[in-house]
């Protein structure tokens, strides 16, 4: 399968009044054409910011200090952040459903203006063509009398709904990598598998690839081909999702999985949050930023720095001294 987008070395810093924060430090990740593959890890730990900078959206206090961003064999660096070439590849080949429809739906313009608008834009059709698209694209999402909701605007429209529509907008230009920016998790349960399921249906039926970003590895599950585990704007361990499952190595993962229920739980099994919170990344220790929490560390974690990701298998990856005894759980 042909590499879609790869994230090479990416650095994405802000600086502010507490100091120097390392949002996203030496980040390397990529997508296959149609893959699909999750970025999993607690608030805060650097995952918007990284799929941001793939956007070129990074503003004020914040830059991205290096890296490469190469899409479909091109160095997206290369590219002023508003220049021409990135104002057309946003929408229109790479699409993001942002973390709050609410603010970034316009809540001036009717939804269907919303998606007409980007279909003149990018796909320079006729206005009575777009019409039609528009109301094709929420009927494919799942918004009943699509015709007629054309005209609402975001607040007549329910969270779930709005989603919905964030999608259509996400897919209205048949783009080739869909990034969904924990799009889910201001909605109830339900809500939320429904509208996985149907980005994933989309997503096949486009062919697109799509980056499910969330802080919940149960989340994932069932719908990545491979998993990045972030931690503190670094990537700690990644694989195929059975890797992560059923062999996780590093003790943030393992930590993320106890915190999930699983189908195979035996009964009993007791969920548990991970300790201790995430740390400051303004102030990160030259050692791995998960040593204050973590229940495996030994004399070396305390004294060397970070390691580097290492191969412990084919494709599955981790970036920790210790090779802990599996699963609690
Ligand atoms: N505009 C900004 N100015 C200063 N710091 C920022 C800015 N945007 C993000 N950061 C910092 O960058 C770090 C990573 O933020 P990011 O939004 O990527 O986290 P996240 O993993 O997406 O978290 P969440 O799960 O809560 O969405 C955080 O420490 C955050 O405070
Ligand atoms: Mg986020």
């Amino acid at each position: 399968m042909a590499i879609l987008l790869e994230v090479r070395n990416l650095r994405t810093q802000f600086l502010t009044d507490d100091g120097l924060i390392k949002a996203v430090d030496d980040v390397s990740y990529h997508i296959d054409e149609k893959e699909i593959i999750g970025v999993v890890g607690e608030s805060g730990c650097g995952k918007s910011v990284t799929q941001l900078s793939v956007m070129r959206l990074i503003t004020p206090p914040g830059k991205i200090t290096s890296g490469q961003i190469i899409f479909e064999g091109d160095d997206l660096m290369k590219y002023e952040a508003n220049g021409p070439e990135m104002r057309s590849i946003r929408g229109a080949k790479i699409a993001m459903i942002f973390q709050e429809p609410m603010t970034s739906l316009n809540p001036v313009l009717t939804i269907g203006r919303q998606l007409t608008e980007t279909l003149e834009l990018h796909l320079k059709m006729g206005k009575s063509a777009a019409n039609r698209r528009a109301a094709e694209l929420l009927d494919m999402v799942g918004i009943p009398c699509a015709d007629t909701r054309l005209g609402d605007y975001p607040h007549q429209f329910s969270g779930g709904m709005r989603q919905r529509a964030m999608i259509a907008m996400a897919l209205s230009c048949n783009p080739r990598l869909v990034i969904a920016d924990e799009p889910t998790t201001a909605l109830d349960v339900t809500t939320q598998a429904q509208l996985l399921e149907l980005m994933k249906a989309l997503v096949e039926e486009f062919h697109s690839a799509l980056v499910i970003v969330t802080h919940n590895l149960g989340v994932v599950a069932r719908y990545a081909q491979r998993i990045y585990i972030m931690y503190a704007g670094r990537i700690v361990e990644s694989g195929t999702c059975k890797d992560i499952f059923r062999s996780p190595r590093h003790p943030y993962t393992m930590g993320l999985l106890n915190c999930v229920p699983r189908i195979d739980d035996r009964e009993g099994r007791e969920l548990e949050a991970i300790k201790g919170l995430p740390p400051n990344l303004g102030r990160l220790p030259g050692q791995c930023a998960f040593l204050p929490r973590c229940e495996h560390a030994v004399d070396r974690c305390r004294v060397e720095p970070w390691p580097e990701l290492q191969a412990v298998a084919d494709g599955h990856h981790t970036r920790c001294f210790v090779n802990p005894p599996g699963m609690t759980g």
